[in-house]
């Protein structure tokens, strides 16, 4: 949609300039009670989508739209750097490949971890030095074995011989990391069947590197995707690195990288411990191994999830047997695919909630919000209560940077939705 057809549709619940935005992010600010994890949000988001002038970049822009943020980016790397002071950090590029994050994370000094030739291929174009990236995909064509190789990558993850090898073919100036699997089914997404070995396998995957000739620098694991104690990064922390120390005294091997994957969770419609719990217990679990490793991370969501911004708008709305619903101009095939692959649920506002009003609280009703597509599987979120919305009411979702676009699909001709790059510098409200 152009900013044109923007001024022909019914007037939306939106405020005309940055400084307008700023006065009634503080007025809806002051008037919230802060209580409840969306409240908190809602007051946050207020003052941030004040701060960008977020309704003047979508009159310039249309929706949807989504505005991504690098300032956000460097902010949380800065947190784990601040708590996990010595570990290295890989930047999953999965989360979001855009060339804007992957720049803002080279020029922070961190690295990547990458899965594909097409990842490769981004940070090559971005002119990334590729030979300080982790190929994590435990699983990989010949061909790509030897792309990854000529691109300048060193450091391959390994769960299985036949894979280990496709790497023995390759110059011995390589590396690997084993990946060890520790099942996790309170992770939002447990990545521990599909991947990783057993200790009883990686102990013979080390015999079988020995045998090659290939260098095994040390192990890594995934304990799930959006976990929320720091229970399982203990534990797993435990086991590997007992494991290293054992198989160090039965094969004379030393390994000296511990790298513990990613899985920082994001509070999207419940409140998560602070970094800073979870930093604490991983630093003491390290600690307490006795051990002196490199360290590694291979955060995705949490770089990225609270850098994008999603702008969508009511197309049309439906009364049906069980109320109201709200037909979005985005939805699950687009940047609400995380809904739909991620199991997770991202708050909606309505944007009249963030900007404030001197008028009196606009009613409210429960409304089912639902996407763009023919699918009845296309519902972003049911129950949800907001003012009363009419077509051409604009709707925000905060943390919506980590496999969002990313994971979108084309489905019903969708277009996918521009994404509008900002760097907002440090802000404090
Ligand atoms: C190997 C690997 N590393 C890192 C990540 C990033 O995980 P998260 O986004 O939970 O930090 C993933 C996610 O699927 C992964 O598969």
């Amino acid at each position: 949609m152009t900013p044109a057809s923007l001024s022909t549709l019914p007037a939306p619940s939106v405020r005309r300039s940055a400084d307008d935005d700023g006065q009634i992010a503080r007025t809806a600010a002051a008037r919230v009670p802060v209580s409840t994890h969306r409240d908190r949000v809602r007051a946050e988001l207020a003052r941030y989508s004040a701060a960008i002038g977020l309704t003047g970049i979508v009159r310039r822009h249309g929706s949807p739209l989504l505005v991504l943020d690098t300032a956000r980016v460097r902010e949380q790397l800065d947190l784990l750097r601040r708590e996990l002071p010595a570990a290295h950090i890989h930047f999953a590029t999965k989360a979001l490949p855009h060339p804007a994050v992957v720049s803002t994370i080279a020029e922070a000094g961190a690295s990547f971890e990458v899965a594909s030739r097409g990842e490769i291929a981004l940070l090559s174009d971005a002119g990334v030095d590729v030979g300080r990236t982790l190929h994590t995909h435990p699983i990989r064509s010949r061909a790509d074995v030897a792309d990854a190789y000529c691109s300048g990558i060193r450091r391959f993850v390994v769960d299985n011989p036949g894979e280990l090898s496709k790497l023995a073919v390759l110059p011995r100036d390589i590396d690997v990391l084993v990946r060890l699997s520790f099942p996790n089914p309170a992770a939002g997404c447990d990545l521990s069947t599909k991947f990783g070995a057993t200790e009883v396998q990686a102990a013979a995957l080390v015999e079988q590197a020995i045998g090659l000739g290939v260098g095994v620098a040390g192990f890594s694991f995934h304990v799930g995707s959006q976990t929320t104690t720091v229970a399982p990064f203990e534990r797993a922390i435990g086991r590997t690195t007992r494991l290293m120390s054992e198989l160090e005294a039965r094969t004379g091997a030393r390994f000296s990288v511990l790298d513990l994957g990613g899985g920082f969770p994001i509070g999207y419609d419940e409140a998560v411990p602070d970094l800073a719990v979870l930093g604490a217990g991983i630093r003491n679990a390290i600690a307490a191994s006795g051990r002196n490793d490199t360290v590694l991370l291979e955060p995705g969501r949490f770089v990225t999830a609270t850098a994008m911004t999603l702008v969508s708008r009511v197309v049309g709305s439906s009364d049906r047997v069980d109320g109201r619903w709200h037909y979005l101009d985005d939805g699950l095939y687009g940047s609400y695919s995380n809904v739909l692959t991620e199991g997770v649920h991202p708050l909606v506002f309505a944007a009249s909630e963030l900007s404030g009003s001197s008028v009196p609280e606009p009613a409210r009703e429960r409304v089912t919000l639902a996407g763009p597509t023919c699918d009845s599987v296309d519902v972003i979120a049911r129950g949800v209560e907001l003012p009363v919305l009419g077509e051409g009411d604009l709707l925000v979702s905060p943390m919506m940077g980590a496999y969002t676009s990313v994971t979108a699909s084309g489905f019903n001709g969708l277009e996918p939705t521009p994404i509008h790059v900002i760097d907002a510098g440090p802000l404090r409200f």
